[in-house]
């Protein structure tokens, strides 16, 4: 069994070790993020099964996808188990290789480019720049006003350096609202990259106090990757096409 990272979306930036296993594959069980194209380097002969979150007609459970992810192991295949970006980045790839350890079959992890970093460099964003020394990951799931919000979003305003927001796109309006309502300037750039690395990657670009309206009008599709901070403004001095 191998938990594999499928990277950000462009197939290009897939690792040789994926794609070594991928060509050898007796059964794949990939996520709702991975890149079809990536699909064809199975094997003919390979059992191709979707264990993504929600089927064409109804939400899978985490429960559900062990339960597949065991069946097939228990099966003698070579199964690789392909997910978005790096299996142990907001991937449940831990869990699922808990669920492997617990059941005494032996698993490898072969990372993947995390679209964290991947989408916004893609965008032209580094996410340090000179005197940023300081990068928080967090998932923009929960509304921050909702009583499922695990977040400390007073301390995270206050949190200097880019603050990355994975997850979540239809939140941005909340989040950034309560970054503002916890005392970060409203003029703090920020910026939504959508479908990163793939042909049809968009980028909304403003500011936490601009953002709303400009998502609202630009009705951006998920996934996306919400970058703020100084370094969100670098992408006019160093993005695509530039230069
Ligand atoms: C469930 S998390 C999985 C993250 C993944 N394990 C990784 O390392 O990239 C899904 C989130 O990843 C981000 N994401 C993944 N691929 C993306 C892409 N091509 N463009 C923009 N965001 C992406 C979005 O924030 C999306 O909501």
């Amino acid at each position: 069994m191998y938990l594999v990272g499928a990277g950000p979306g462009d197939p290009g930036l897939f690792t040789l070790r994926g794609m070594e296993l991928l060509r050898s594959a007796e059964a794949v069980i990939y996520d709702g993020l991975v890149n079809p194209e990536l699909l064809r380097f199975a094997p003919q002969a390979a059992e191709v099964i979707y264990g993504g979150k929600h089927d064409r007609t109804r939400a899978v459970s985490q429960d559900e996808i062990n339960a597949l992810l065991l069946a097939k192991a228990r099966e003698g295949k070579r199964v690789v188990r392909l997910k978005g970006g790096d299996p142990y980045v907001f991937g449940r790839g831990g869990e699922e290789a808990e669920v492997l350890a617990e059941a005494g079959i032996p698993f490898e992890v072969v990372p993947g480019v995390s679209s964290f970093h991947a989408v916004p460099a893609s965008a032209g964003i580094p996410l340090t720049w000179g005197g940023v020394s300081r990068v928080t990951i967090v998932t923009g799931h929960d509304d921050p006003q909702s009583p499922s919000n695990k977040l400390d979003w007073a301390q995270l305003a206050g949190t200097p350096g880019t603050l990355v927001v994975m997850m979540g796109l239809a939140h941005i309006p909340q989040i950034a609202a309560a970054l503002v309502a916890h005392g970060r300037s409203a003029d703090t750039p920020v910026a939504v990259v959508s479908r990163g690395t793939t042909r049809r990657q968009s980028v909304v670009a403003g500011t936490l106090g601009t953002i709303a309206s400009q998502l609202q009008q630009a009705q951006l599709a998920p996934p996306a990757v919400t970058v703020i901070g100084e370094v969100a403004r670098m992408r006019e001095r160093i993005g695509p096409g530039l230069g």
